[in-house]
């Protein structure tokens, strides 16, 4: 959470500063601000609230410094206030610092500095680091060398606990920036004449594809022509590794579209597309992955899956565990990975852990991982963002290639993930007892998901009537059997998280077990009941919520036949492979979310008090 954007160059940097903050300000929105230092002082303007009020605060500065930071804030320490918003300055006034993480030991270093008389405006954590810093700064001999501000910013990190990606500028230093980062991403952008450092790729894409990625423990010094990286305990200097990013700027502008929700529900197709791309097998009878760095005969050896993951990815390894249990007939387990990493939980020899992540940040995501690694097991990642800090340090993993999602509700992320699953299953399946023509036939149908997909979005316009319909309503359940249950709990969390609706999924089984106490005229349920074997037992549990005079939106297939009256609105997925039918599911759902959230003048592409991805436990 929280954005960070550093720039020293040419150019001015307070216009760099404030379109890299846009770019990344779904990473936290609690309020916004910059620093610049031009003629040996600093200038800090911050405001509660969204990158647009820091541009109406700059907009009348004529600002010319060509080195500056800004931030974007997620609070974690100290409520939403200007006082509290970044950048801090330390009390000497020689250091103003960004940050994006949590310093756990803030207060015994807050009264050390207090001892030594340094002063505090704030209640965050990180103005604590900047004074330490200053502290350090005052202790180093002034050799007139440029590695005092380094030494200095390295010296005070030594006694930070928790974690951080932080920029920092120094007015005895005013062409530099130091960045370091523990436990929070930053990105190093090597451009022409000019180096950013970010939070996040997206903030920098604009000006360069070549980045470095930093990694736990790195710390980085930059000036506009150059660059040296070097770690904070032992001070080795590293040689750095250039990548060059594949992502565009319009991979992350809006286009046409109301909100980027719209616009990633609407790239399904070409997004799915992209995930499936040269991923068949010659034969069309398997998938194939090229980085999982395990032979087929070390997946033989394999006996059971650990799945670990947050939020919506855990609903994705939900629906994969349904799957890979079904055609590969390998147990898996789905662990949330914020509990995964205190659980302790006793694994088997051969367990393979999965980590599932859009961003590839998530903190609890990534512990899980380090905590499976440290026992001995093999971790692979399903991660979306190249590079990120989960794909760096997974033994392996499928990228899913859905393209930048800057939504916080996630959208295509979510059905790429379904898809991965999905050829998950279909890899391990014909490892074991999948035949060949069942293989063909799973591919077929995964093939065809981006012209399913299409069929289901050209029904946007009756859904939108739906959402108008029902926004009204404060309660909502969803409900599904089998792989449709994983979706019941998804389409609950878009709409919650969306809308600040009321919303609870559920098997549609366990209804009557408790839930059906909320059956009324006010709490209508999204009910998934496609057609299937299951078919007569979930027109069963509709016929009872209508009993009780409850309203039903029901999902289906076209052509299912339901008792009159039965559905109070009815939305149909062509026919499909049940191994496709989960992707197809989501569609209706996220935009029935996404057009109440709509109809009711919420923030769509950044709800309250979320972030997009959570780097702090
Ligand atoms: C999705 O709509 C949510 N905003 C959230 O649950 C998210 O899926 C979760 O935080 C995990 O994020 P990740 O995929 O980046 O790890």
């Amino acid at each position: 959470m929280c954005g960070i954007v550093g720039y020293v160059g040419k150019q001015k940097a307070s216009s760099i500063i404030l379109e890299g903050l846009k770019r990344v300000e779904y990473r936290g929105y609690d309020s916004a601000g910059l620093a610049v230092l031009e003629k040996g002082a600093f200038t800090v303007l911050k405001k509660t609230g969204r990158v647009d009020n820091l541009v109406k605060l700059v907009a009348p500065r004529k600002f010319h410094a060509t080195t500056g930071i800004g931030h974007t804030r997620w609070a974690t320490h100290g409520g939403v206030t200007d006082a509290n918003a970044h950048p801090h300055l330390s009390s000497d006034g020689k250091f103003a610092i960004i940050h994006n993480g949590v310093i756990e030991n803030y207060v015994g270093m807050k009264q050390f500095l207090a001892g030594k008389g340094y002063t505090f405006q704030s209640e965050t954590d990180t103005e604590a680091l900047v004074n330490l810093i200053a502290y350090h700064f005052a202790k180093e001999p002034a050799n007139g060398d440029r590695s005092r501000f380094l030494e200095s910013v390295r010296k005070a990190l030594l006694h930070v606990e928790g974690t951080y990606g932080i920029a920092v500028l120094c007015t005895e230093c005013p062409d530099e920036i130091v960045g370091a980062r523990k436990g929070s991403p930053l990105i190093l952008g090597v451009g022409d004449g000019e180096n950013i450092l970010a939070s996040d790729v997206s903030a920098l894409v604009s000006r360069t594809q070549n980045v470095v990625y930093l990694k736990d423990g790195e710390v980085v010094h930059l000036t506009e022509k150059s660059f040296s990286l070097s770690t904070i305990q032992e001070q080795e200097e590293i040689t750095p590794k250039i990548d060059r990013v594949s992502w565009k700027v319009e991979d992350a502008e809006l286009g046409t579209f109301a909100h980027f929700m719209e616009k990633e529900i609407f790239e399904q197709p070409a997004a799915l597309e992209n995930t499936m791309r040269g991923r068949f097998s010659a034969d069309a009878s398997t998938a194939i992955f090229g980085g999982l760095n395990l032979t087929a005969g070390d997946l033989r050896q394999i006996d059971r899956l650990v799945f670990c993951a947050c939020g919506t990815a855990w609903h994705a390894c939900l629906v994969a565990e349904q799957l890979i249990e079904r055609y590969a007939r390998i147990p898996v387990e789905v662990e949330y990975a914020s509990e995964f990493r205190y659980r302790n939980a006793p694994l088997d020899k051969n367990t393979l852990v999965f980590v599932v992540t859009q961003s590839g940040e998530t903190l609890d995501t990534l512990e899980a991982l380090r905590e499976a690694k440290r026992k001995g097991y093999t971790v692979l990642a399903i991660v979306n963002v190249v590079g990120s800090t989960i794909a760096r340090e997974s033994d392996g993993g499928i990228y899913q290639h859905a393209g930048p999602e800057i939504g916080v509700a996630s959208t295509k992320a979510f059905t790429s993930q379904l898809v991965v699953g999905a050829m998950l299953a279909l890899y391990l399946g014909r490892l074991r007892d999948m035949s060949y023509s069942d293989g063909v036939e799973y591919v077929k149908a995964l093939k065809q998901v981006p012209e399913l997909i299409k069929a289901v979005l050209t029904q946007a316009p009756h859904i939108k009537a739906i959402a108008k319909r029902f926004s009204h309503h404060r309660d909502f359940l969803f409900l599904g059997r089998q792989s449709m249950f994983p979706i019941a709990l998804e389409g609950a969390l878009k709409l919650k998280e969306i809308s600040y609706i009321h919303a609870e999924g559920y098997p549609a089984a366990e209804m009557k077990h408790g839930p059906i106490a909320l059956i009324s005229p006010d709490c209508p349920t999204v009910f998934f009941a496609p057609a299937g074997e299951m078919f007569p037992k979930l027109v069963s549990s509709i016929q009872e919520i209508k009993a009780r005079k409850g309203q039903a939106i029901v999902i289906t297939t076209t052509g299912a036949e339901f008792p009159p009256g039965l559905a109070d609105e009815r939305i149909d997925l062509p026919p499909c492979h049940e191994a496709i039918l989960p992707i197809l599911a989501t569609i209706p759902v996220q935009l029935l979310s996404y057009y109440i959230a709509a109809e009711l003048g919420r923030d769509v592409d950044k709800p309250r008090n979320l972030a997009k991805s959570v780097t702090v436990e």
